[in-house]
């Protein structure tokens, strides 16, 4: 949802493990990082996505803004978890494309109207042929919206716009990649704490859903199997040999949780299968720091016998030196923040 104009933003993504917020320029005929900071998270200050402990997370954005020198006051920020719902809908006739004040949400709605801010977008005349328009609906819990705002303004800032964390990911997706119009592609954001799955078609989303499934579940199978500390799981799981173990051997118990994450996977796409039946979904493409968990492209692409490979999030964006380090080291982690900070260019 846009809650004001168009001008520089920063993108700021809110997630389980960190905070990171990234600032861009335009440059030629992509962009270039202006500013990025991040800010670790205990695990206590998002739960399922949403912020549980205002407190922590208002501190961790204070200090990226702190850090990050960012030019704009201005914000894109998220909210993620199963207190979100995005689904396509098919509007009134009087629903105008601009927006309609008023219209009732709560048809489309598994949960109390009074209890979700919702906004719509408006795609085109329904594509069934008949009455009605298509459009993409987005709710999300108040309580996870105002927990956002609050985070953003407790650090001096302006909360310009509020996007779903899938569609901001979608939305770096279609800036780096071009799939083509036709091309039905399953976009998966593994997190910490989550794992976000977007199946998009020209521009917009089918069908999207957030399973509990992230980087968390690989590093604690190594801490409970393996008796390691946190830092040491984490270690291992990104190749660093830890004592008497190295990644080959932790492979075993990383697939165990890659297999949990296939199978809800898999129950997303026969769900979405139900529900879109002539679709079919021509790849997968990965983000999040959990997707460079060892083995889970290949994985997901044998499961599922389509194309699974990360997305390169930093395909049309320039990294100058202030930032580079930092940028490149976190690589596919930034995928929504810099899906954020692209909605201030948006046309
Ligand atoms: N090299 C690596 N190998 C495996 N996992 C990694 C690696 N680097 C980071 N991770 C994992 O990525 C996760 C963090 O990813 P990310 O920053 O995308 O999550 P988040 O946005 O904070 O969480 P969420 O989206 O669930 O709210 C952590 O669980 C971390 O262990
Ligand atoms: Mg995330």
């Amino acid at each position: 949802m846009m809650l004001g104009g168009r001008k520089p933003l920063v993108g700021l993504d809110i997630g389980s493990s960190a905070v990171k917020a990234i600032e861009l320029t335009r440059s030629g005929g992509g962009y270039a990082i202006a500013g990025f900071a991040q800010a670790p998270l205990g695990a206590d200050a998002l739960v399922d996505g949403a912020i549980a402990n205002a407190g922590l997370v208002s501190r961790a954005v204070e200090s990226v803004f702190e850090s990050g020198r960012f030019k704009a006051r201005r914000v894109a920020a998220n909210v993620s978890g199963h207190g979100v719902i995005v689904k396509r809908v098919v509007l009134p006739d009087e629903v105008s494309r601009a927006g309609a004040p008023g219209f009732d949400a709560a048809p489309f709605l598994p949960f109390d109207v009074s209890e979700v801010n919702v906004d719509y977008a408006v795609i085109g005349p329904s594509g069934g042929g008949g009455p009605g328009l298509d459009a993409v609906l987005a709710a999300a819990r108040k309580a996870q919206v105002r927990n956002c705002l609050d985070a953003v303004t407790t650090a001096g800032r302006v909360p310009a716009v509020l996007d779903v964390g899938a569609l901001a990911m979608q939305n770096a997706f279609e800036v780096n990649h071009d799939p083509g119009p036709d091309v039905t592609v399953a976009l998966l954001d593994i997190g910490a704490a989550l794992t976000s799955i977007n199946i998009a078609r020209a521009g917009w989303p089918l069908f999207i859903r957030y399973v509990s499934v992230g980087g968390r579940c690989w590093t604690e199978i190594l801490q409970q199997e393996l008796r390691l500390e946190p830092d040491e799981a984490e270690g291992l799981k990104a190749g660093k040999q830890v004592g008497v173990y190295d990644v080959e051997m932790a492979a075993p118990l990383l697939d165990s949780v890659t297999d949990l994450l296939i199978s809800e996977v898999q129950r997303t796409f026969a769900f979405f299968s139900e529900t879109f039946p002539e679709e079919a979904i021509a790849s997968i493409y990965l983000a999040g720091g959990g997707s460079r968990t060892p083995g889970v492209a290949r994985k997901l692409q044998a499961a599922f016998g389509i194309e699974a490979r990360g997305m390169d999030p930093l395909r049309s964006v320039q990294v100058g030196s202030a930032a580079a380090a930092g940028v490149r080291d976190s690589g596919p982690a930034l995928a929504v923040a810099l899906g954020l900070a692209m909605r201030g260019f948006d046309a």
